[in-house]
C-alpha cells in the first residue's frame, strides 16, 4: 500500500470541492453516452506517452476504478469457458481468482530472476491453443521480479506467433530505486496484442478508486459495453480532480517525493532484515515496488508468528495466498512503502520479538530494542 500521508490530499481535497461546486460537475450530468471523464483521457493519453511511451490516444483509454475492476472486464471480454491462460507460478490471488471466475484454465510457469520462463511459455503454446498471458512486468506480484527487457520483447514476439493477448498490469511502474523503469510491453506492441492498464490506488491511496486501461480502440469499445453493465458512469468527479492534478504537474511532483521516501523506506527495512533477521528470512533487497518478498527458514512456522504478530497489533499474512497446491506456507510479502522510519522499525521489533518468542519463549526477548 502506498503512504496517503505523503500524498498531495489537500490539492486534491480544494480540486474536488472546487470541482463539485461548479457548473463544471453539472455538465458532467445527464450525458447519457458519457462513461468516463474525457479530459481524464486526454490528460492520461499525454501523460501516459511522457512517462511509459504508450502511444494512445483518449479513444484508446477507458477509465475504471482501479486495476482489480480493469483485470475483471478484460476477463469476462476475453475469456470464455476453458480457455487456456497463462500466470506465473505464484501469482497475485485475486487475479487467478478473477480469471477463473470468468472460466479461465489457468496454466502456471514458472519464474527466475529475469520473469517468466518464455521457454516454457512457447512450449505451451506448441501444445495448445492459448488465449492469452497475464503479466505483471514491474515487480511481479508476488516474488517482485521485474521482467527484463528482452523478455518482454520475447513475449510480443511470441504473442505474434501463436495469437495470444498480453494483458499488462503494470501497477508499480512509477516506483523504481536503483534504475528508471523499463518501458511497458505496450510501448513495443503495433498490432494491438496487449491490453495495459495501472491505477492511481497504487500511486495515492488504495481508496481511490480510479485506475485506466489502454488498447485499441475497438477494444476499448467492447470493454466499455462491459463496463457500462455494472458501473455507470463511474466517478466522475474524481476523474475529473485527478485529470486537474496531473494537468498542473501535482501527481508527478508528488511522484518524485514519495520515490525519495520509498527508497529511504526500502533501504532501511532491507537493512533491518538483513542484519537482525538473518536466522528468520531469506529475500532479495527489490529493485523497486513497495514489498519485499521473503522465503520463512525452518524452523519458524509462519502461522504461529503471523498469529502472534496479530496479538501485538501488527498485520502478517498468514502466506496460504501464495503457497502451491500442498504446500505449507513459507513465504511472505512484506509492506514497507506505508510505514515511516518510526513505524518500520516498531513493526519489525514486533516481528522480531514474536518470532524469538515462537521458538524459545524468554531467550531472545528483548535483543532487538536498539532496532
Ligand atoms: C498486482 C496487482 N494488480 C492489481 C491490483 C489491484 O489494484 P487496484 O487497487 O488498483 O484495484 C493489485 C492490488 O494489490 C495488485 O497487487
Amino acid at each position: 500500500m502506498p503512504n496517503e500521508r505523503l500524498a498531495p490530499v489537500d490539492e486534491l481535497a480544494a480540486t474536488y470541492r472546487g470541482i463539485i461546486k461548479t457548473r463544471a460537475y453539472r455538465s458532467l450530468l445527464g450525458i447519457s453516452d458519457v462513461q468516463d471523464d474525457l479530459k481524464l483521457r486526454e490528460v492520461l493519453a499525454r501523460y501516459l506517452g511522457e512517462t511509459r511511451g504508450l502511444n494512445c490516444d483518449p479513444e484508446n483509454i477507458l477509465i475504471t476504478r482501479g486495476g482489480q475492476m480493469s483485470m475483471f472486464l478484460i476477463a469476462s471480454m476475453l475469456l470464455n469457458k476453458g480457455d487456456n491462460l497463462i500466470v506465473g507460478k505464484r501469482n497475485f490471488y485475486l487475479a487467478n481468482q478473477v480469471f477463473e471466475y470468468n472460466g479461465a484454465n489457468l496454466i502456471e510457469v514458472s519464474s527466475d530472476n529475469e520473469g517468466i520462463d518464455l521457454l516454457a511459455v512457447e512450449k505451451i503454446c506448441q501444445s495448445m491453443p492459448i488465449k492469452g498471458i497475464f503479466i505483471t512486468p514491474h515487480h511481479h506480484h508476488p516474488t517482485t521480479v521485474t521482467l527484463a527487457l528482452e523478455r518482454r520483447l520475447h513475449l510480443l514476439e511470441l504473442s505474434r506467433k501463436y495469437n495470444f493477448a498480453v494483458i499488462e498490469d503494470d501497477y508499480d511502474y512509477d516506483f523504481h530505486y536503483d534504475c528508471g523503469p523499463i518501458l511497458p510491453i505496450a510501448s513495443s506492441d503495433c498490432l494491438g496484442n496487449v491490453i495495459y492498464f495501472g491505477s492511481f490506488s497504487k500511486i495515492l491511496s488504495s481508496l481511490i478508486r480510479i485506475g485506466y486501461l489502454v488498447a485499441p480502440k475497438e477494444i476499448i469499445l467492447e470493454l466499455k459495453k462491459v463496463k457500462r453493465l455494472f458501473d455507470y458512469p463511474g466517478d466522475s468527479v474524481m476523474e475529473r480532480t485527478l485529470a486537474e492534478l496531473i494537468r498542473d504537474g501535482i501527481i508527478q511532483r508528488y511522484l518524485k517525493k514519495a520515490l525519495k521516501a520509498y527508497k529511504a523506506r526500502r533501504d532501511l527495512f532491507c537493512h533491518i532484515l538483513e542484519t537482525k533477521f538473518e536466522d528468520l528470512f531469506r529475500f532479495q533487497k527489490p529493485s523497486g515496488g513497495m514489498a519485499i518478498w521473503a522465503e520463512v527458514l525452518k524452523p519458524y512456522s509462519l502461522d504461529k508468528i503471523a498469529d502472534a504478530a496479530l496479538a501485538k497489533k501488527l498485520y502478517i499474512a498468514h502466506g496460504e495466498k501464495y503457497a502451491l497446491k500442498n504446500e505449507k506456507p513459507h513465504h511472505i510479502r512484506l509492506g514497507f512503502a506505508g510505514l515511516n522510519e518510526d513505524e518500520i522499525r516498531s513493526a519489525l521489533r514486533i516481528l522480531r520479538d514474536v518470532s524469538s518468542e515462537t521458538i524459545s519463549p524468554k531467550n531472545e526477548k528483548g535483543v532487538f530494542s536498539k532496532l
